[in-house]
Order: structure tokens, then C-alpha cells, then sequence
């Protein structure tokens, strides 16, 4: 008896090691995505182009692959944008193993040789799908299917997801985006992952760890100063999308921005409007994602969409969202803390007509709680850039007295002047 208890002691004793073993084991080895978005992908505000503003669901693979080829010839790739994303509306059915393909007559190349185009003229190629069954225009979504769909994209050769929100029911934002950020990082292949949830559960304060972005509202439209009710649902235009992100900046930064959806510039507001849309885009640190039809842009637009001067500030290193210092009826003043210690400033007519706005420097100290910046231009002279004529603009040593157009804007980059 002895010896067969001893025996068995032996045995239970030796099922623990190796249990041990295997726990150690576990815990040592790194698994990718269990607990981490992959790091890195988005240290600026993603820029790209999408191709819902414009053509909705009637995309194809020329479509895209056309898009990839203006992206260089307009020069925007030279400006920095990178991402070429599809939609809603690109998917065929799931095959009998549940893999999901893309629809035989819109992609007839397959979903790889488009990628493979895109990354042949040194872009990205982005794509979209869903946390519920459906995707909203119906399409299959991912629900279910999280690792075969991020194994598909990696196989592809995607490099950025969109992940909308419809057809979720019951399920929690916070988990089911979750489950895509794992499945994304087991997947092996850096893809950004953008939450698009549409501000509903507050995924800024969820957000930053497991997305790279999150929309902060419903979809935009193109108006300026709108809502448009859907029955369902309601979009919004320029100036009311502005407003919705109101408090937000404390959560944005490198790898985790608040994204107030794709741009509507060149799409029908008008240049001044446009100019406006544009760099309050980047006055937020918001995603650069252009919406517009890129084969049929006029010059304005490609002025507007590849202004250097203006993307150096949504891109600036800190990653510091900016916000609105003063507010005087339709006149807005926002400054946003640039590395260096330089700032940038906007000066945003919200309404029509040009209206002069006066600014006296010597009066004004910009703090910003939330970064702990500070410039006091009582005290301080700093250099002038205007970021729309791309010429100087004197020094804060003056008051500043300029006519802003309405709707419209005038933009700064204020540049420490060197004793
Ligand atoms: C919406 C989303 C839009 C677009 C559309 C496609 O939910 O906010 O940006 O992706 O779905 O159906």
C-alpha cells in the first residue's frame, strides 16, 4: 500500500511540474495580442484617402487602384499620405469554411493583387468591416469570423482596418473591439486598427488601448454649418462635428487619436470653406483621410489637400491636440502647442462675410493646462508664418489686426524669435 501511494504521490507530484513548467512557459513566451494593440502604426494621424464621401458603394478594384495612381500624380503621396482605404461594399460572400471574399465582379483580381498594386507605388492599403453580423450597407460582417478576417487581411497584405459598428445588438464596444485588436495582433501583420463606433460609448476613454484611432461622431457630410436627419440616424457638417469634440483633446496623442471622420474637402463647400474644414482638421491632430473624388480634384482642392505648411501641424511630433483659446461670437481663436516650443494658431469665421479680427499679443498669455505649455507673448516675441500665402507675417511684437473670411480662416505657425 505504501509503495503504491508512494507511486502515486510521485505522479501527482510530477503532473505539477509539468503543469508549473507549462504556465512558466506560457507567461515567458510573448503572445501577441493577447493584451496589446500592435504599438507604433499611427505615432502621427494616419493620412489616406477613403472612398466612401464620394463613391459610396460603387467601388471596384479600378476605382481603388485608380485612386493609388492619382495619390502619387497629384503629389499628395509626396505631402505625406499613405493610406489607400475601401470601404463598405467591397465584400462577396463568406466560402464554405467561413473565409470571407471579396465580390468576384467588383474585385475579379482578387483582394491581394490590389494590395499588391497599391504597395507597388510605396502606399498602404486599407479596408473595412464590422463588429456585428452585418456591415451597414449589409455586407458580411465580422462578428463570429474576428481571427479568420484578420488572418484574411494580413494574407492580403492590408495594412489599416476600419471596424464599424452596425448590426452589434447587445454586444459591449469595448469587448468586441477588443477581440479585433487581438485577433489583428495574432494575425502577425501591423495593421492600424480604426474604431469606428461613432462616439456612441465613449471610446476615447476605452480607445487608446486598443485602437490607433476612434471616431468621435456620427458620420460628416458635406455642409458646412448642417445636421442632416436620416430618420435613424443624423450626419453632420462641418462646423457641428467641430463643436462635438469639445473636451476630448486630453485623450489624443501618438497612437491614439480622436478621429472626426474623413475630409469632405473638394467636395463641393467652396475654397475658403474648404481651406477652413482643412486646417481645423489639423488644428485637432485629426486622421488627414481625404474624401473626395482624387481623378476629377481641381487645383484649388490639390493646393488645399497638399499644403505642407498646414499637414506640418497636424503632424507635428508632440502629437498635442490644439483647442479654442477665445471664443468671440462667430470668430474663434485656437492654438495648438507644436514641438520646439512653437504654436500654431487659427483664426476661424464661422459665419459669412470677412470680418477684421484684432489679437493684442502684449495682453496675452496661452497656457495650456493639459500639456503644461505656456507662451507668453507679453514676453516673449515669436515670428509669424501665414500657412495659406506661405509667406511671413511679421512678429507677435505688433498687434495682430487681419480679415478673416466667412466662412473661413487664417492660419499661423509662431515661431520663438531668438534673442
Ligand atoms: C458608417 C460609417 C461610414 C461608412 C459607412 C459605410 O457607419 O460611419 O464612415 O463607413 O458606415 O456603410
Amino acid at each position: 500500500m505504501q509503495a503504491q501511494t508512494g507511486i502515486r504521490r510521485r505522479r501527482v507530484s510530477s503532473d505539477r511540474v509539468i503543469g508549473l513548467l507549462v504556465v512558466v512557459a506560457l507567461a515567458a513566451v510573448p503572445r501577441p495580442g493577447i493584451a496589446q494593440k500592435t504599438n507604433g502604426l499611427a505615432l502621427t494621424p494616419p493620412m489616406g484617402w477613403n472612398s466612401w464621401n464620394t463613391f459610396g458603394c460603387n467601388i471596384n478594384e479600378k476605382v481603388i487602384r485608380e485612386a493609388a495612381d492619382y495619390m502619387v500624380s497629384s503629389g499628395m503621396k509626396d505631402a505625406g499620405y499613405r493610406y489607400v482605404n475601401i470601404d463598405d461594399c467591397w465584400h462577396g460572400e463568406r466560402d464554405a469554411r467561413g473565409f470571407i471574399r471579396p465580390d468576384p465582379d467588383r474585385f475579379p483580381s482578387g483582394m491581394k493583387a490590389v494590395a499588391d498594386y497599391v504597395h507597388s507605388k510605396g502606399l498602404k492599403l486599407g479596408i473595412y468591416s464590422d463588429a456585428g453580423a452585418k456591415t451597414c450597407a449589409g455586407r458580411p460582417g465580422s462578428r463570429g469570423h474576428e481571427y479568420q478576417d484578420a488572418l484574411t487581411y494580413a494574407d492580403w497584405g492590408v495594412d489599416y482596418l476600419k471596424y464599424d459598428w452596425c448590426s452589434t445588438g447587445e454586444l459591449k464596444a469595448a469587448e468586441a473591439y477588443t477581440t479585433m485588436r487581438d485577433a489583428l495582433a495574432a494575425s502577425g501583420r501591423d495593421i492600424v486598427l480604426s474604431i469606428c463606433e461613432w462616439g456612441t460609448d465613449k471610446p476615447w476613454e476605452w480607445g487608446p488601448a486598443i485602437g490607433h484611432l476612434w471616431r468621435t461622431t456620427g458620420d460628416i457630410t458635406n455642409c458646412w454649418d448642417c445636421v442632416v436627419d436620416h430618420g435613424t440616424w443624423k450626419s453632420s457638417g462641418i462646423l457641428a462635428i467641430l463643436d462635438k469634440q469639445d473636451g476630448l483633446r486630453v485623450h489624443a496623442g501618438p497612437d491614439h487619436w480622436n478621429d472626426p471622420d474623413m475630409m469632405e474637402v473638394g467636395n463641393g463647400m467652396g475654397e475658403e470653406a474648404d481651406k477652413a474644414h482643412f486646417s481645423m482638421w489639423a488644428m485637432l491632430a485629426a486622421p488627414l483621410i481625404a474624401g473626395n473624388d482624387l481623378g476629377k480634384m481641381d487645383a484649388d482642392t490639390r493646393t488645399i489637400l497638399t499644403n505642407r505648411e498646414v499637414i506640418a501641424v497636424d503632424q507635428d511630433s508632440l502629437g498635442i491636440q490644439g483647442y479654442p483659446f477665445e471664443k468671440r461670437g462667430d470668430i474663434e481663436i485656437w492654438f495648438k502647442p507644436l514641438a520646439g516650443g512653437e504654436w500654431a494658431m487659427a483664426v476661424l469665421n464661422r459665419g459669412t462675410g470677412t470680418r477684421r479680427v484684432e489679437f493684442d499679443w502684449a495682453r496675452e498669455w496661452v497656457s495650456d493646462d493639459h500639456s503644461h505649455r505656456a507662451a507668453d507673448f507679453g514676453n516673449k516675441k515669436y515670428r509669424m508664418r501665414d500657412l495659406w500665402r506661405h509667406e511671413d507675417a511679421g512678429t507677435t511684437a505688433e498687434p495682430l489686426s487681419v480679415d478673416v473670411p466667412g466662412p473661413g480662416v487664417v492660419m499661423y505657425r509662431l515661431t520663438p524669435q531668438q534673442r
